[in-house]
């Protein structure tokens, strides 16, 4: 049976295991995934045991998505740009592939949800690894603009440098956003996960835009509250970047598309 592995630290909250059974058992695929946890420096050392006793890929997060894209021999575009891979593969000549799939999973996930992109202002809050893993995915759908703005605001100007010449990308002050209309706000930032905010000005909500946070949670985020009570047109969490990332996952290991809705919604069960 084949095996596949998320490694992570700390792991035993990852929902990986669950979504990539379910896919499994849609598609009638023969193998097993299961999490685990080397220790803070022992990345390396886990991998290397898990392809020699034959795994045939895995999924990483945090804190290892920079060592595995250090790790990989072989890396996708759309990984090398992003700095990072939650992705990688053994190939048929033994070569380890390093992907990086969150970006391509936000993007399915929009379109998903009747979210077209093509043509569309985005706003992209955060300048972090979280913002930089989803840049290309997004202007590979041609918006009309990618804006991308930080509390730092030296980190957005890098991150717009960086994805100049990959589509239409610009990075704005945070306080210099007041007037300016977006068809889509995406909230990067780890700001929510202490219940802070970004310091964004109210006019950039209408009934027009549609807000997306990067992180989902039992109850509607930080983030997503203050759009709602703004009046935005609609909100969307994490919960679907997080299947649609392990479906383009699942899609580089089997070659087979599984039905992300499904599982999405057995999902947000789950964490009820
Ligand atoms: P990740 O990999 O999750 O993106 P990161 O690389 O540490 O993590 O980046 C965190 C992002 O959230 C950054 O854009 C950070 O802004 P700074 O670059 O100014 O630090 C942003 N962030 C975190 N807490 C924030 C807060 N309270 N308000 C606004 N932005 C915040």
């Amino acid at each position: 049976m084949d095996q596949y592995v998320v490694f992570g630290n700390p792991i035993t909250q990852s929902k990986s295991p669950f979504i990539h059974t379910l896919f499994a058992r849609q598609t009638a695929q023969d193998m097993v995934y299961h999490a685990e946890q080397p220790d803070r420096d022992g990345f390396t050392v886990a991998a290397d045991r898990f392809f020699a006793q034959g795994g045939r890929g895995c999924n990483i997060t945090a804190p290892f998505k920079e060592e595995a894209f250090q790790y990989a021999q072989q890396l996708t575009e759309r990984a090398r740009l992003a700095g990072a891979v939650n992705t990688l593969k053994k190939l048929d000549d033994g070569v380890i592939l390093g992907d990086n799939t969150d970006g391509e999973g936000l993007v399915q996930d929009l379109l998903q949800h009747q979210v077209p992109l093509k043509g569309k202002r985005i706003l992209l809050v955060g300048a972090g690894g979280a913002a930089r893993g989803v840049i290309l995915p997004l202007l590979a759908q041609q918006p009309a603009e990618v804006v991308v703005a930080n509390r730092t605001e030296a980190k957005a100007q890098q991150l717009a440098a960086l994805f100049s010449s990959y589509g239409t990308i610009a990075s704005q002050a945070i306080d210099e956003l007041d007037g300016l209309t977006f068809d889509i706000i995406i909230n990067s930032t780890s700001a929510g996960l202490s219940g802070q905010l970004p310091s964004l000005p109210h006019s950039l909500i209408s009934s027009q835009v549609t807000c997306y946070d990067m992180v989902y949670s039992t109850q509607t985020t930080t983030f997503n509250q203050w759009a709602k009570d703004l009046g935005a047109h609609r909100t969307l969490d994490g919960l679907g970047m997080l299947v649609g990332q392990a479906a383009e996952s699942f899609m580089l290991w089997r070659g087979l598309r599984p039905s992300a809705k499904q599982v999405q919604r057995e999902l947000r069960l789950q964490l009820q």
